[in-house]
């Protein structure tokens, strides 16, 4: 066996290309087994590139059929050809034409990187290193070049043939089945933006006019018959238009702007210049199919890659070092817009939840990494929730910091400046900077440093000076590589609650910069201490969840039931409700009974009840902190079934003591009856299933044949699959037919039948990888579609906690098997599902033994890893 030696790559070692890609022609033979790939390069060696600098250009896989220099074929000892590299020596110092051809397999890419066929259709994935799959390029991000791109194909099974940019012509090919169109995109780009698609589709369109009167032809292509399931993208992606105008000025910049739907896709969705290519999950709805959190994630993700056309396309990255850049920037704009469509509090506490479920676990664990790493093995690797979610923390906090006004100041400079580059995230500070006449460098140190600070707070009051204190400290623990941590400048939203609810005014603070209702913290620890203070206030902390820390906050539990009830920022009212139920959470698992139980419940009782609050509102408020939640707060020496026992236990005496309550405000939410994605009405629903978790959870009489009784009547996914999902989560009468009616009625709906898959997949049960891999064999599960794969197996990883973990070891053993089994095939979906190893070291001895032993085992396999899974296990094990 050939062992893997990947180069690590790092940042310092970044250097400019010694020639430049002006204008890149590309043909494209389309045959399933055996595609020509004809690519014309106009080149020119930078002018203080050494005479005789060997071009090297990258490739993977490749099949060189020929090539030439100004027209002429290369004599062979003028150049080397390897499947990964090809190196022209001696190329002239004047400007030249290269012409290679290759010769591809998109039938036999199942890895789905760079050109091929997904049910028939063919279609690209380029980002990060795909396009070097295609043909031999500098492929990477800062060789930014015009492309022009003929495509040709069998005709009748291929009428639609789509490329970058804006179409030039089409026609037959003379003498044969076989037809081509020709797309130019004028836009320099790199070579992870190209796409192509040929297929037999069908789309939906629609006029738009951008806000100084250019017309642009929107098209969403679909695989035949699933038309009907495109409107709400569309919906989005015209939403998302009008929205980039109106607050960030942005305007759309080609002719026309296309989507595809495809059903093989590793990730969620590509913003390929003017091409946009999506995994079908986040196109295709209707009610009968999707939920409302599908609704909303389509709305999202059509939104994200039409917003990447400024924030990643027109401005993109230097290296991959700078991912965040676009990512992070891209994810702080989608959650902007979400947060204007519907309701911005209820965005902020989702965000939160995803933040807190996905970054924070990847922070405090074995493959931490800064924001803007400085290396890497494989770069897929680092589509994380740390550059995406916590990159767009940190964009957030650069608003918090300048002011709405201030930072719209730093982006306009930002697009005006760097508009046509490829840039850094030094770049886009400095806008900021200079924009605001400001000094950011403090605040910089969270793209470089990692880990998640620890906020503790302590406060005291005295009465007769009318003073109050507040002491911060902050401490972040150390991360693989950074053993020692500096303080960050942390932006704390607050307030002072006063007996009455309502935030008490101070005349004046000392000890740290404070404005308002905004406090910078700066130091390890600092003292602020607010003059004028009448009576004893509760502070509230890190409203609207100002910084992305785990706050301290020093309340007792008569304090934050006080502020669950109180406080007028939305966000720390939950915030308040979830401390409580993770403190009393980790009291139960140790086997204590919770201080002021009853007190909680009953505030909890009033949160569900209050009109004045919006449903959505209400149904986060009674959402309990997920087992992996609990785990990751407790943090070491985890046992995995005493945190189920305790959460199954809590949920059912929430269920039992608050049964009439949910009953009420159950039969009381009336949702109109035509079905609607809005946020009101999903809100409706979501509080409705929410209150039915936990009656189904009570085990009273009657809740079960309810919960039933719900699932029958479902007139869409959302109550069909939530109320299936009750069923099975607390193994009640009803869930074996609920299955079965569900299998039945949406077999042959592959994106309905992922439902499925998940909710068997996260049901506690004693054997649950026997449940699993039963289930790998169902006529509805593909090892080759990533997303079977992830409904399934990352149900399982995901959801099932305590079958994950389970102490024999069978999950992590089951784990490794996948692993090795999937990295043959497609090592990008591989290595995303053994990172779920990355918990392993906060499990208790036993667990970790049994972990340890199946990292090891992937690792010594009798089998060539990829790099991809390698570098994760490597640093699992580290
Ligand atoms: N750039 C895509 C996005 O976030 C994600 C992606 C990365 C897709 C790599 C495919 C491959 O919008
Ligand atoms: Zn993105």
């Amino acid at each position: 066996m050939q062992s893997n030696t990947a180069q690590l790559i790092k940042l310092t070692d970044y250097e400019e290309t010694p020639y430049v890609i002006e204008t890149v022609s590309l043909v494209f033979k389309l045959h399933a087994e055996a595609t020509e790939v004809v690519s014309t390069l106009s080149l020119h060696p930078r002018a203080r590139t050494p005479a005789g600098t060997a071009l090297e250009l990258d490739g993977d896989e490749l099949k060189l059929l020929s090539i030439k220099l100004n027209g002429t074929p290369l004599e062979d000892d003028a150049y080397d050809a390897a499947p990964d590299k090809l190196v022209v020596h001696n190329p002239p110092t004047e400007p030249f034409k290269l012409e290679i051809t290759t010769q591809i397999n998109p039938a036999a890419n199942t890895r789905l990187m760079g050109l091929y066929l997904s049910d028939g259709i063919y279609c690209t994935q380029c980002e990060a290193e795909g396009f070097r799959r295609i043909t031999y390029y500098y492929d990477r991000p800062d060789a930014l070049s015009v492309f022009t791109t003929r495509i040709e194909a069998d005709k009748a099974s291929n009428p639609i043939l789509l490329g970058n940019g804006n179409p030039q012509e089409t026609g037959r090919i003379d003498g044969t089945d076989r037809h081509f169109a020709v797309w130019h995109d004028p836009h320099p780009k790199p070579a992870y933006l190209f796409a192509l698609v040929a297929g037999d589709l069908t789309c939906i369109s629609e006029k738009y006019t951008t806000a100084s009167g250019k017309p642009v032809d929107l098209n969403i292509y679909v695989e035949k018959g699933n038309e009907q399931r495109a409107g709400w993208s569309m919906d989005s992606l015209v939403r998302s238009m009008r929205w980039d105008e109106k607050t960030f000025g942005r305007e759309y910049d080609l002719d026309v702007f296309n989507i595809v739907a495809v059903s093989a896709f590793n990730m969620g969705a590509m913003e390929n210049k003017g091409l946009n290519i999506f995994n079908d999950k986040y196109i295709l709805a209707n009610s009968e199919t999707a939920t409302d959190l599908d609704y909303e994630g389509i709305e999202t993700v059509v939104a994200h890659e039409y917003f990447h056309n400024w924030t990643g396309n027109r401005i993109t990255c230097r290296e991959w070092f700078q991912l965040c850049l676009k990512e992070g920037l891209t994810v702080f704009r989608d959650q902007e817009f979400s947060s204007d469509e519907r309701s911005r509090p209820v965005k902020r506490i989702a965000d939160v939840v995803r933040l807190k479920s996905r970054q924070f676990p990847e922070d405090q664990g074995p493959l931490s990494h800064p924001v803007r790493p400085t290396e890497y093995k494989e770069i897929n690797n680092f589509y994380t929730a740390t550059v995406y979610d916590k990159g767009a923390e940190l964009v957030r906090m650069i608003k918090t910091i300048l002011g709405a006004d201030g930072f719209r100041k730093g982006m306009d400079l930002y697009f005006e400046r760097h508009d046509g580059d490829a840039s850094t995230i030094e770049d886009f500070i400095k806008c900021f900077e200079e924009a605001n006449d400001t000094d950011l460098s403090h605040f910089s140190l969270w793209y470089h440093q990692s880990g998640t600070p620890h906020l503790k707070a302590s406060s005291s009051y005295d009465e007769a000076a009318k003073t109050f204190t507040l002491e911060l400290e902050q401490t972040t623990p150390a991360t693989p590589g950074q053993p020692e941590k500096e303080p960050f400048f942390i932006p704390v939203r607050f307030g002072l609650v006063g007996p009455n609810g309502e935030d008490i005014a101070y005349s004046k603070a000392e000890g740290a910069r404070v404005d308002g209702d905004l406090l910078c913290l700066t130091e390890r620890k600092q003292t602020v201490v607010f003059h004028g203070i009448g009576s004893k206030p509760v502070p509230s902390l890190l409203r609207e969840f100002s910084a992305p820390v785990k706050l301290e906050a020093g309340l007792n539990r008569h304090e934050q039931i006080f502020l669950m009830r109180h406080d007028i920022d939305p966000f720390n009212r939950w915030q308040a409700a979830q401390t409580l139920m993770s403190e009393m959470l980790i009291e139960m698992t140790n086997g204590d009974i919770p201080a002021g139980k009853d007190a909680f419940i009953s505030a909890l009782a009033n949160m569900a009840e209050d009109e004045n609050l919006d449903h959505a509102f209400r149904g986060f408020g009674l959402m309990l902190p997920s087992e992996k939640d609990i785990a990751l707060e407790i943090g070491k020496d985890v046992d995995t079934d005493a945190i189920g026992a305790a959460r199954d236990a809590f949920a059912k005496e929430i269920g039992a003591s608050l049964y009439d309550t949910f009953e009420r405000i159950y039969s009381a939410i009336e949702v109109s009856e035509t079905f609607s994605p809005d946020a009101a009405s999903a809100g409706k629903r979501s509080l409705k299933l929410r209150c039915l978790y936990y009656m189904a959870a009570s085990g009273i009489e009657g809740s079960a044949a309810l919960t039933k009784a719900h699932f029958d009547a479902a007139d869409n996914m959302t109550d069909r699959m939530g109320a299936l999902n009750l069923l099975v989560t607390w193994n009640l009468e009803g869930a074996k037919d609920g299955l079965q009616a569900f299998e039945k009625r949406h077999q042959g709906t592959a994106l309905a039948m992922d439902k499925w898959l998940s909710i068997a997949a996260g049901a506690p049960n004693e054997d649950a990888v026997s449940t699993i891999r039963t289930l790998t064999e169902h006529p509805a599960f593909s090892w080759d579609i990533p997303n079977r794969v992830y409904s399934l197996i990352g149900g399982f990883l995901g959801s099932n906690t305590r079958g994950f973990h389970k102490a024999d070891g069978s999950g992590y053993d089951y784990l490794a098997e996948i692993t090795l089994h999937l990295d043959k095939n497609n090592p990008q979906v591989a290595s995303r599902l053994v990172k779920s190893f990355g918990s392993w070291k906060n499990m208790n001895a036993e667990r970790r033994v049994k972990a340890k032993a199946a990292l090891e085992r992937i690792l010594n396999a009798d089998q060539q890893l990829s790099t991809d899974v390698k570098e994760i296990v490597e640093r699992c094990l580290d």
